[in-house]
């Protein structure tokens, strides 16, 4: 990092937020890595999400992965919300993903698996190319030490290595983020408009809210009303109409499935509150843990950043702090904060969209910090670039220790399956179905696409008592338009998705050393059940630190937790035929 030109006390931070549009040729005052070393950096990190990042949520599995494998094979889970009786997920937003696949069905006749994580990646590479947007935006209007202090946030974050390829609504409403912010930045309100209109209609509409600056940018202060209108009709034109007959077709009824899901959550009387509620602190526990000192700067702007102005305005005659562009930028996120941080039903995922947000502010934040010090000039020596240097050190390393944890504590659910297609190599599957049984640890399954040809998972009882999601009763969109029997929207258990154990050729449980009657250690039962296969996953209830448990320190992480067995087992009385 190469430090600013000696300049008067505050000069050059006062420089680098006023608004770029008038002097361009003072951007490069301090160096700034180019869009494509940015690309490149973000590449990397979206990389190893795409490959090393779990399946965070069993909404991923069965909403997502589920339907599409539905489309692209003609099987898969369901779960209440697509039954065309409810109807609030929307398949124009799955149909868009197959897309993805066309070439590895047309040409390249590519295993499941491969699939998989070829979609994965082309999420890391949106995600890229929207983040450069968003970073050439900010680097334009906040000025280059802002903009390299938010793509070491971005690249380091672990919130970013959780999100970044998840196959949900939320993270395509935190790429629409990304690029609606840079778009908005970079002055480029129309295409800014239609991004934040595909994120609400093709994403979720909730992340409307996050538009709102926008609008009011455009409509009050420039007073575009024509213009705002005009976008807003092209995005109907060219979102809505495609999505709206697209959810018909395979819902085989007239369906805007957004209105449906705004609906839910906001008219009916329990809404999605019986999965649970949590407290406040839920949020910001997990706030820390994705973006640690980040996201307390982030929560701080509001007060730090107008302190900061108005002191430096006090001492400096003629200097006007960039009050719109700061609002601007920081207000989406407090809106969201407004809306979701109350409401009873919390989930990680829901903070998604405003990830950018918090990059931006937690950047914004730390550039005021360094300007204040910069003013006074506090320390004769140390010249102000160290209070980046300093804090964003502490932020790789936190961040660096809490994505370790995630890989390797969690990734032995998703280590299992391979297996299972070196077993599908030798065994002779051409005539009868394979069935892998789950019990509890149905909301751990990756998808089918884990799965060879001719397998199919099954549940088995468990001490669960709500609803599973069901299998598709027909491929195809007559599986999409049938009204599936046994689902009721109010999460209750239906008796009727249960297989017996003697059908299951496999089973794929954790054994974290306790049984109970619908819940026993397969493995104990010698008899019956042979362990082909364990990995170790660490057991949450049972690691008593939550330091060790959240962080990874080199040799402290696997004595001070206690690990289970993800255990793959398979049947020694329901035998598979060998391959002739
Ligand atoms: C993935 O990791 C998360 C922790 O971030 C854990 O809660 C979840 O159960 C894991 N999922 C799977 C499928 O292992």
């Amino acid at each position: 990092i190469k430090t600013a030109p000696q300049q008067k006390p505050g000069e050059e931070y006062v420089e680098d937020v006023k608004d770029r549009k008038v002097d361009s040729s003072k951007i490069s005052e301090v160096w700034l890595p180019n869009s494509n070393t940015a690309f490149r950096l973000l590449m990397s990190a979206n990389l190893c999400s795409a490959l090393m990042n779990n399946i965070t949520d069993c909404d991923e599995t069965y909403n997502y992965w589920e339907p599409l494998h539905h489309l692209l094979y003609g099987e898969g889970f369901q779960t209440w919300e697509y039954s065309p009786a409810y109807a609030i997920r929307s398949w124009a937003y799955i149909y868009m993903h197959s897309m993805f696949t066309w070439a590895h069905f047309g040409f390249l006749n590519s295993n499941k698996l491969l699939v998989f994580y070829f979609i994965r990646m082309i999420f890391g590479l949106i995600c890229t190319l929207c983040q450069v947007q968003f970073y050439e935006g900010v680097a334009l209007r906040f000025g280059n030490n802002v903009a390299r202090i938010l793509l070491t946030f971005m690249v380091l974050s672990t919130g970013m290595f959780i999100s970044a390829t998840a196959f949900l609504p939320s993270t395509f409403c935190m790429f629409g983020t990304y690029l609606f912010m840079g778009l908005w930045l970079q002055g480029k309100l129309n295409y800014a408009i239609l991004t934040v209109a595909a994120s609400a209609i093709l994403g979720w509409p909730f992340s409307a809210a996050l538009g709102v600056p926008l609008a009011f940018d455009v409509l009050v202060r420039r007073q575009k009303f024509w213009f705002f209108t005009k976008w807003c009709l092209v995005a109907i034109a060219t979102m809505l109409v495609p999505c709206f007959a697209l959810d018909s077709y395979f819902y085989g009824k007239p369906v805007i499935a957004s209105l449906n899901i705004l609906f839910y959550n906001v008219f009916t009387e329990h809404g999605p509150d019986i999965y649970g509620t949590e407290p406040l602190s839920y949020y910001l526990i997990n706030g820390f843990l994705n973006f640690n000192v980040a996201f307390i700067l982030a929560l701080a702007t509001i007060v730090i950043v107008p302190l900061v102005e108005v002191i430096i305005m006090q001492k400096l005659k003629g200097y006007k702090p960039p009050v719109l562009l700061i609002s601007f930028s920081i207000a989406p996120m407090y809106i969201w904060i407004l809306i979701f941080f109350t409401r009873p039903h919390k989930e990680e995922r829901f903070l998604f969209p405003i990830y950018p947000l918090i990059c931006l502010s937690a950047s914004i934040t730390l550039a005021t910090i360094q300007k204040l010090y910069g003013f006074f000039k506090l320390h004769k020596y140390l010249n102000v670039q160290w209070i980046a240097v300093v804090v964003l050190t502490a932020y790789g390393c936190i961040s660096l220790s809490r994505s370790f944890v995630l890989f390797n504590a969690y990734h032995g659910s998703m280590e299992l399956y391979p297996k299972l297609h070196n077993i599908a190599d030798r065994a002779d599957t051409s005539e009868k179905i394979i069935h892998i049984c789950m019990g509890k640890e149905w909301h751990r399954f990756p998808s089918s696409f884990f799965l060879p040809q001719n397998f199919t998972l099954d549940f088995i009882e468990s001490e669960f008592r709500g609803q599973l999601p069901a299998k598709f009763q027909a491929p195809g969109v007559n599986g999409t338009r049938i009204e599936p029997r046994h689902f009721n929207d109010e999460n209750l258990e239906e008796k009727s998705r249960y297989v017996s154990l003697d059908s299951c050729h496999f089973i794929i449980d954790l054994n974290h050393g306790e049984k109970s009657r619908f819940e026993p250690i397969y493995s104990e039962d010698k008899k019956h059940w042979q362990v082909i296969k364990e990995v170790d996953y660490l057991i949450a209830s049972k690691s008593n630190s939550r330091f060790h448990r959240a962080f990874y320190i080199p040799f402290y992480f696997n004595d001070r937790n206690v690990f289970g067995k993800y255990q793959l087992l398979q049947s020694k009385t329901n035998l598979l035929k060998r391959k002739p």
